[in-house]
């Protein structure tokens, strides 16, 4: 062999930053030696320490992030905690060009500044947040269908009340929920919606995104007993066609409020958009 390095022998692995050590964060770590070579584990960042030091004792190389801004050696950050993570690591985020993967997407929705903020990136900017498919899914027609136009857009989620029952838009808007019956809990926009369920309607704003925008993309939110797991429906209406895309997600074996199908799609992400040339 002569002593020329081919382009697959300097390829160097993604250092991988995860801010959210619970179901999601645990999922990826725990299923990353099917990328071992191309994605290693950096560094972890966890509001709770208890799940930073035992991820210590497991992982003694990686490094424990001191806030969820120090990542500066990480080249591809997931996040996976809640929105409001999001929103305070935007900014960070965009001026140091890391490679961004959010799970907490109604963020981009619920705050009009970092909506905003994303919708002026350049385009190049842009393509370096991946949004993952999450718990649902069909954005290769939904990004062909778009070169033409959107007229509607409208998911419709329907989960099991376990899902609904302590979260505050419940309780304030003093909602029963059946024990018999499917019952409507919301409808009105995406961006309502993310700000109503902000760890339950995240699909709400990845289909926003990627069809008319957080006050355009109607949601409508079941609470049905009768089921165990989460339903996602979608129609789309176009001069292209109408488009009817059904999600029937079991939840995860460890998290039951989370669809198995969400903590998936990173390993999607990192396999299509991540670790391609
Ligand atoms: N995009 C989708 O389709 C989709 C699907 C499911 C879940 N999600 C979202 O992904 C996120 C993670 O989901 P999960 O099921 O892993 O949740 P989880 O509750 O199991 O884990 C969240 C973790 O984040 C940590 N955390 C909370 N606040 C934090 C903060 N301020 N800084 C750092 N860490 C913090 C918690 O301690 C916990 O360990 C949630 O926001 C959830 O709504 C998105």
């Amino acid at each position: 062999m002569s002593g020329s390095t081919t382009r697959d022998e300097i390829r160097m692995a993604h250092k991988l930053g995860i801010i959210g050590l619970g179901y999601i964060g645990s999922e990826i770590i725990n299923n990353l030696d099917q990328f071992i070579d191309k994605i290693e584990l950096s560094a972890v960042f966890d509001i709770d320490k208890q799940k930073m030091e035992e991820l210590a004792k497991e992982y003694p190389s990686v490094r424990l992030m001191t806030s969820i801004t120090d990542f500066d050696d990480c080249d591809v950050v997931i996040e996976a905690a809640v929105q409001q993570v999001v929103i305070n690591i935007f900014d960070k985020i965009v001026e140091s060009k890391k490679i961004f993967i959010p799970m907490s997407i109604g963020a981009f929705i619920t705050d009009d500044e970092i909506y905003s903020n994303y919708i002026a990136l350049e385009k190049s900017q842009q393509q370096l947040i991946k949004f993952p498919s999450g718990a649902i899914g069909g954005f290769d027609a939904i990004n062909s269908i778009k070169q033409i136009g959107i007229i509607s857009a409208k998911l419709t989620t329907t989960k099991p009340p376990i899902v609904f029952k302590d979260q505050r838009f419940i309780k304030e808007n003093k909602i029963v929920l059946s024990e018999s019956e499917r019952t409507k809990v919301f409808g009105g926009s995406a961006k309502e919606a993310a700000k109503a369920f902000p760890k339950s309607i995240n699909v709400g704003a990845r289909l926003a995104l990627a069809t008319l925008g957080p006050e355009k993309t109607g949601v409508e939110v079941y609470s049905d007993p009768t089921i165990n797991k989460n339903i996602h429906e979608i129609e789309i209406q176009s001069e292209v066609g109408v488009y009817k895309f059904s999600f029937q997600n079991n939840p995860s074996p460890t998290n039951p409020k989370t669809s198995w199908l969400a903590a998936l799609s990173i390993f999607d992400t990192f396999e299509n958009r991540i670790c391609v040339d």
